[in-house]
């Protein structure tokens, strides 16, 4: 969390002082609504949709394009679990790819992981880093794949000018603490394909059907889930959303700060970055596993490999193929055998062993930044 303040505490309490917590009891024009009209026209995408997490977000985008028991689904060996277990909420499986020296997706490997049976890509834009989107929607194209960006990490930060979440097919942003803006938990669904927002809005209110907006939707009401928000989320939601640009400049400033001074130094490098004058993230990667460690020794930053939870390798309930059901397990219905060991992405490995992540000094002033940068070449 970045910033918080009066203002989303007056938000709240207009919510409590109005008694209408559910968005959809109000009628038009709730808190919820009104930021998804703002994100969607600062963002420059024709959908948004709230919902309850990123983790929702996710699974709500595959289940509205129809992605089901038999698909597979590529996603990346080091990112939040919650990216490879969406598709298994689907009835998908997910197939795991190296990322590259960006952190993110290595389109390479993309390639190399692509069966009959894939059906989407999630790339995903690990600590505010973008994947290389134009190599992995022109694979996308080639092969018909659809692309979930899992921008839950990078709300607000741009490729080449777009901002990520809206350049593939659908985008699913966090609103948990941890990231750019936050409610506390939460999460959006962005899209420009009409039927997969009105599908999303089907799946993720399990009343769909007897909503106002019920009577505008054309595509056949299926059973949905409850990842609805309250007024409260949205009413938070629109005055972070009103600080996004203030905390991405900030963290571009920053970054901008210590990036030139470690430019200076032999002992790491600054990890490449896909779009270079967007730049937010700052992660740095060193000659060996050994000089990371040294690093960690004398700064207390340790490399991406001791980040267990991100890693492929720690993901259990996914490599032991479990589910709640028996009979509910994805792995019934895949069309080939996969098999999950710790040794399948070892590039991966070698990467995070190698790659720190800088988290930046938000708070900061700037000649506070340039001594924290100085300190950590010294
Ligand atoms: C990369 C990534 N994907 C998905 C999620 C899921 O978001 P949430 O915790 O809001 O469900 C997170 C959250 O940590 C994340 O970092």
């Amino acid at each position: 969390m970045y910033e918080f303040g009066k203002e989303e505490i007056a938000a709240i309490t207009k919510v409590v002082e109005s008694g209408n917590f559910m968005r959809y009891r109000g009628g038009e024009g709730g808190f919820t609504e009104t930021f998804e009209k703002e994100l969607c026209s600062k963002f420059n995408v024709k959908y948004a949709l709230t919902v309850n997490s990123g983790t929702s977000a996710l699974i709500c985008a595959l289940a509205a394009m129809g992605i089901g028991p038999g698909d597979e689904v590529l996603v990346p060996a080091y990112t939040w679990v919650a990216s490879a277990l969406a598709p298994l909420a689907v009835g998908a499986v997910p197939i795991l790819v190296d990322i590259d020296e960006s952190l993110t997706l290595d389109p390479n490997d993309i390639e190399k992981k692509i069966t009959p049976y894939t059906k989407a890509i999630i790339p995903v834009h690990m600590i505010n880093l973008p994947c290389d989107m134009d190599a992995i929607m022109k694979i996308a194209k080639k092969h018909n794949l659809l692309v979930v960006e899992d921008a839950c990490q990078a709300v607000g930060v741009s490729y080449k000018g777009k901002r990520l979440g809206t350049i593939g097919d659908a985008g699913a942003y966090s609103f948990n603490v941890f990231k750019n803006i936050t409610c506390g938990e939460g999460g959006a669904l962005l899209t420009n394909d009409e039927k997969t927002y009105v599908r999303s809005l089907i799946y993720h209110d399990a009343g769909s059907f007897t909503r106002n907006y019920a009577s505008h939707v054309k595509e056949p009401f299926f059973p949905g889930v409850n990842y609805r928000v309250s007024e409260i989320q949205g009413a938070i939601m629109g005055e972070q959303f009103k600080r996004i640009d203030m905390i991405i400049a900030q963290l571009q400033k920053q970054r901008k700060i210590m990036a030139e001074i470690f430019a200076k130094t032999n002992q790491f490098t600054i990890v490449k970055h896909n779009s270079p004058t967007d730049a937010v993230g700052l992660s740095i990667r060193f000659e060996s596993p050994e000089a990371a460690l040294a690093f960690k020794e004398k700064h207390q930053i340790a490399p991406l490999s001791e980040s267990g939870r991100h890693i492929y390798t720690n993901w259990e309930p996914l490599l032991e193929k479990r589910s709640f059901n028996p009979k509910m397990n994805p792995f019934n219905w895949i069309q080939r055998k996969i098999e999950y060991t710790k040794d399948m992405c070892t590039k991966t490995l070698e990467i995070i062993s190698c790659s720190a992540n800088i988290p930046l000094p938000y708070k900061m002033a700037e000649n506070e930044v340039r001594d924290f940068a100085n300190k950590l070449v010294s």
